[in-house]
């Protein structure tokens, strides 16, 4: 039986690609086991966001190519590499990778995995020969709700998928160029997978795609324009979604990730303020603030826009907590675009925020453009951003002393409440004998910088200890 090996790298979409991979691994009846030094095949799936994402990708293939030579008895081991990477620079990579790589597999071939393995069992490659390529253009494939998939997440929380690829023009990512257009899944589709999961136990349902606003845009006959208010009477879209996700019976939070500002709309606010399922969170990247960058990232946006929309949510979801993040350093930026953007971090007072350095990215319109800003300017910009950020994080973690909060064990002695996303945000620190994968009311007693401490309701520290020596 063949042993099959998984790194994954990237972000939750490539995470649920590695965990399509696996399904259908499994389905095939290869065994996957977790150590790469012991299997007959491996499989990196790779990140190309930036230049730092690609390093660790070509770092993760020498490695295993390096262990394969140390163990003789695996001289014969088979590296196929997969995810965003391969679909982008295959080519290139076939002569620069050529001794160490027997395949690339593009985004569409996830579900062919188990056959591809095959097909380079059943070749002979020769020394000379290029590692065989199975990427056939532009990726167009979205997952439904029966792929065959196997979770890598711990049982209490889930990705899906709702839509793949982008139709942005931001000046600054590649991801629509390796990702394609955005073709979103059906209402239906989702709601099937997500009762599933429901069903199996999981009590966070995180909905992700490169632009989960525009769910169901792509269907509609007439594509909008950034700003055509989101109309769920046309069908699929993700106010739609959100009401039936909402109406599905059990304790879970519904978690929405990757919304673009430009398609918000007052319909999803007050939708998102009528489903109690949906966590008071909102994934809202911005980049930037200042009307020149803005139009030079072609962000589709304004300042006076995102200001608007921002005061529109907090009035229209009270306790929202919003995620941002910001690029600074991108080409042309001033001084003035900066102290801009702190000025806005200052008045916002973001709970969670996370600031970018600018990477230019071979392949992309802001690489070619004038005035890139040097690497120690990009740094001073980054430190001077995330220290203003660090004060107002303590600001608000300092605001939810005393108050009590549902979060999910996360793990022994970790928790999240619903202002905290899986693998980005603050964690609560809690009483280490809490069942993980459960919710519990908890009471904030004090906090750490991003991060917040607690104990369950109704007990005091001094009760807790008396409880823990009795056990
Ligand atoms: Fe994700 Fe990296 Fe691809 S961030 S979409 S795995 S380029």
């Amino acid at each position: 039986m063949i042993k099959v090996s998984l790194i994954s790298l990237g972000c939750a979409k490539n995470l649920v690609d590695s965990e399509i991979m696996i399904g259908h691994l499994h389905q095939a009846g290869m065994t996957v086991i977790p150590d790469a030094e012991k299997a007959d095949v491996v499989i990196v799936n790779t990140c190309s966001f930036i230049d730092s994402s690609k390093a660790e990708s070509i770092g993760h293939i020498l490695e295993v190519h390096q262990n394969k030579g140390m163990k003789k008895r695996r001289k014969e081991q088979k590296l196929i590499v997969a995810g965003c990477m391969s679909q982008r620079f295959s080519k290139d990579l076939s002569n620069s990778l050529h001794d160490e790589v027997d395949a690339f597999i593009g985004l569409d071939q996830v579900t062919k995995v188990a056959p591809i393995i095959e097909a380079i069992y059943a070749k002979e490659r020769g020394k000379k020969e290029a590692p065989i390529n199975f990427i056939e253009g532009k990726s167009t494939y979205i997952p439904d709700y029966d792929t065959p998939r196997f979770r890598l997440t711990p049982k209490h929380f889930a990705y899906i998928k709702i839509a793949e690829g982008c139709n942005h023009p931001c000046t600054f990512c590649i991801i629509p160029q390796i990702r394609g257009r955005h073709r979103s899944r059906t209402v239906d589709s989702v709601v099937q997978e997500a009762r599933r999961l429901v069903a199996e136990g999981v009590k966070e349902i995180n909905l992700i795609s490169q632009d989960t606003t525009f769910f169901g845009m792509d269907t509609w006959e007439q594509r909008p324009n950034p700003r055509t208010p989101v109309d769920s009477s046309r069908g699929t879209a993700l106010t739609t979604l959100l009401r039936e996700l909402n109406a599905i019976p059990g304790d879970f939070w519904i978690r929405l990730l990757y919304t673009h500002p430009a398609h918000w709309s007052d319909e999803l606010i007050r939708t998102i303020a009528e489903c109690p399922k949906v966590a008071r969170y909102i994934d809202i990247p911005l980049q930037h603030i200042s009307d020149a960058m803005l139009t030079r990232m072609q962000r589709e946006t304004s300042g006076d826009y995102i200001r608007d929309l921002l005061k529109r949510i907090r009035a229209g979801i009270p306790g929202i907590a919003i995620r941002t993040t910001f690029i600074v350093g991108f080409p042309g930026e001033t001084d003035a675009d900066v102290a801009e953007l702190c000025g806005f971090i200052r008045e916002t007072k973001f709970e969670r925020l996370g600031v970018f350095r600018y990477s230019q990215e071979e392949g992309t319109r802001g690489a070619k453009m004038e005035n890139q800003i040097p690497a120690k300017v990009k740094e001073a910009r980054w430190h001077q951003t995330m220290a203003l950020q660090q004060q107002i994080a303590a600001e608000v973690s300092k605001s939810h002393v005393g108050r009590t909060l549902k979060v999910l064990v996360e793990e022994p002695g970790v928790a999240r409440g619903e202002a905290d996303a899986p693998d980005i945000d603050g964690r609560v620190y809690v009483p280490r004998e809490l069942a993980v994968g459960e919710f519990v009311n908890v009471a904030i007693t004090g906090f750490q910088d991003y991060d917040l401490l607690a104990l369950p309701e109704g007990q005091k520290p001094a009760e807790y200890k008396v409880a823990r020596r009795a056990q």
